[in-house]
C-alpha cells in the first residue's frame, strides 16, 4: 500500500502541473470535460490530503467534511469565490490561489473586449461572413474612439492597474475607484481616484476588475447604467454577478448605454435562452481571461506548488488564509 499522500485534481490541468504533483503524491485526476458533481468530489476526496479545485467547483464546509484528512485546497484561479474560506479556516484547511501570473493575460483580454465593442469588430466579422460587404460606405459600422477617451476602472488591484497601463498608451484619461486610494499606483499610472458614482458619470468605458463578495454583488445595476449614459460601454472580466444581468439587458436594449463586452456572466455558461444573446451591442466570450498557453502553464505550476506545500506541511507560496495554519 502506498504511503504517499493522496490528492484529487478536479480537471486535466496542463501537464506541467500534473508532473509536479505526480512526484510527491498519488493523484486522482478527473478526466472529463464537464466538472465532477459535488457528490462525486466528496466521494473522491474521502481519503485525500489535498484537493486541486477549479472555479467551477463549489468547495464548502460540507464538502471539506467529506475529507477528514484534508490539509489544502489549491484553486486553479486567482479568484476564490467558489471556496468558503471561513469554513476552510475553521477546519484548519489552507486555501491557495494563483495571483500575479495571469495579470497581463487577463488585462490583454479585457483590453481586446474594450476594443472589440468600441470598434464593432465582432459585428464586422459577422457582416463579412454573411457576404454583406458590398462597398466602402461612409456610415458603415461606426464605432467610438478609444484614444483620448476616459476609462473608469472599478477595482485597482493588479489587473486594474495593468488596464491603466494599457490605457495610458492610448492617451486616455484614467479614473479608478476602490475601497481605498492607492497613491503609489496613481503616481505610476496617472490615474485619478473617484467615488463610484462620479466615475460612472465621467467614463466612456467602465471596466470591472473587482473581487466578487457581498459588497460587490450587483454593484452595477439599473441605477448605475443611468449614471453611465448613452455613449458609454461596460466591460466585465471579473465575475459575472458583479453586474445585474437583467438590468444590463434592459440598458443595452433601451440604449441606456451603448454597449457591453463580457468575459463572465451571472450564470456560466450563459443559458441558451439568455436574451443578451439576441443583442448586437454586446460581445460575450466564455471566461477566457487567463486563457493563454503560457499563463495556463504558469497557473498549473503555481497551483501544483500550493498543493504540494499544503500536503507536505510547508507554507503555501500563495495562500489566502495563512491563519488556518495556526
Ligand atoms: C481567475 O483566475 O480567477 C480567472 O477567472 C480564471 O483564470
Amino acid at each position: 500500500m502506498s504511503s504517499r499522500p493522496k490528492v484529487f485534481i478536479s480537471r486535466m490541468i496542463p501537464q506541467v502541473g500534473l508532473d509536479m504533483v505526480a512526484e510527491v503524491a498519488e493523484m486522482d485526476v478527473w478526466p472529463e470535460q464537464m466538472p465532477p458533481a459535488k457528490s462525486v468530489i466528496m466521494e473522491r476526496i474521502a481519503d485525500c490530503e489535498g484537493l486541486l479545485s477549479l472555479l467551477t467547483d463549489e468547495v464548502d464546509g460540507a464538502l471539506m467534511d467529506a475529507a477528514p484528512k484534508l490539509k489544502v485546497v489549491s484553486n486553479y484561479a486567482v479568484g476564490f469565490n467558489n471556496i468558503d474560506v471561513d469554513a476552510a479556516t475553521a477546519r484548519g484547511v489552507l486555501v491557495g490561489n494563483t495571483p500575479g501570473v495571469l495579470t497581463g493575460t487577463t488585462a490583454d483580454l479585457a483590453w481586446s473586449l474594450l476594443m472589440s465593442i468600441a470598434r464593432r469588430i465582432v459585428e464586422g466579422d459577422k457582416y463579412v461572413r454573411a457576404r454583406q460587404w458590398k462597398t466602402w460606405e461612409p456610415q458603415l459600422l461606426l464605432g467610438s474612439d478609444v484614444y483620448e477617451a476616459t476609462i473608469g476602472i472599478i477595482g485597482f488591484g493588479r489587473i486594474g492597474q495593468a488596464m491603466a497601463r494599457r490605457a495610458a498608451g492610448f492617451d486616455m484619461r484614467i479614473v479608478y475607484t476602490d475601497i481605498e486610494r492607492n497613491v503609489e499606483a496613481e503616481k505610476e499610472t496617472g490615474a485619478e481616484f473617484m467615488q463610484l458614482d462620479d466615475l460612472l458619470r465621467a467614463s466612456d468605458f467602465v471596466t470591472i476588475h473587482t473581487l466578487l463578495n457581498d459588497d460587490t454583488f450587483h454593484l452595477i445595476g439599473a441605477r448605475e447604467f443611468e449614471l453611465m449614459g448613452p455613449d458609454s460601454y461596460l466591460i466585465n472580466s471579473s465575475r459575472g454577478p458583479v453586474v445585474d444581468e437583467t438590468a444590463l439587458y434592459e440598458a443595452l436594449k433601451n440604449e441606456t448605454i451603448r454597449g457591453a463586452a463580457l468575459d463572465v456572466t451571472e450564470e456560466e455558461p450563459i443559458p441558451d435562452d439568455s436574451p443578451l444573446l439576441e443583442l448586437d451591442n454586446v460581445v460575450i466570450v466564455p471566461h477566457i481571461g487567463s486563457a493563454s498557453r503560457q499563463t495556463r502553464n504558469k497557473m498549473a505550476r503555481m497551483a501544483a506548488a500550493n498543493l504540494i506545500a499544503g500536503i507536505t506541511g510547508e507554507p503555501l507560496p500563495n495562500c489566502v488564509n495563512p491563519e488556518a495554519a495556526s
